[in-house]
């Protein structure tokens, strides 16, 4: 897409951040369980957690509008998320070459089993799975599954 830039998210984008999360959870329903918590929660912890403590990178189009947000905690993609008018036009994959950029000695998430359009979509962009849970263990009691990227070996 042209004119699409990412940069880090300040203390100001954290509803812009937090609407392209909704939005684009909402619109994977099905492939994604129904969020456990309400939008103004999700608003809550973007402002108070997300934004000011892990690396937060928004996708924005040449008029400023969000396209995509990237949430990296440590070595962990903590958050991916595109806006569903825009999915399917490479936004994602960009945010996880950037992923790999800020984090060159491997990256690690979660995804949920069923959410089969993102396994591809990881798979890839050379994704593999090391562990696969019955969902005791997340908020929504879903199937999911621990992927890894590791850099290829430089010989
Ligand atoms: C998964 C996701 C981040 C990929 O980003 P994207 O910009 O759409 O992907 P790209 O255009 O770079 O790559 C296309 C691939 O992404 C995946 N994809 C495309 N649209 C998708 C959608 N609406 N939902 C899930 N995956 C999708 C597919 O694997 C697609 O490949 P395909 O043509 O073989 O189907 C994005 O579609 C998305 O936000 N989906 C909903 C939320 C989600 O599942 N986030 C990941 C949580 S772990």
């Amino acid at each position: 897409m042209d004119g699409v830039t990412s940069r880090r998210a300040g203390p100001d984008d954290a509803p812009a951040v937090a609407d392209v999360l909704i939005r684009s959870r909402r619109a994977a329903a099905g492939a994604i369980p129904p969020a456990v918590h309400s939008d103004a929660e999700v608003r809550d912890w973007v402002g108070a957690v997300v934004v000011p403590e892990r690396e937060v990178w928004l996708t924005e189009d040449s008029d400023g509008r969000p396209l995509a947000v990237l949430v990296l905690d440590g070595d962990w993609i903590d958050q991916l998320y595109v806006d569903p008018p825009v999915t399917g036009r490479g936004l994602g994959s960009q945010l996880v070459d950037l992923a790999k950029t800020r984090r060159p000695a491997g990256l690690r998430l979660w995804t949920f089993a069923s959410n089969a359009g993102a396994r591809r979509f990881y798979a890839r962009h050379g994704f593999t799975e090391a562990e696969t849970t019955d969902g005791s263990g997340n908020e929504e009691k879903a199937p999911d599954i621990r992927l890894v990227w590791a850099p290829p070996l430089s010989l």
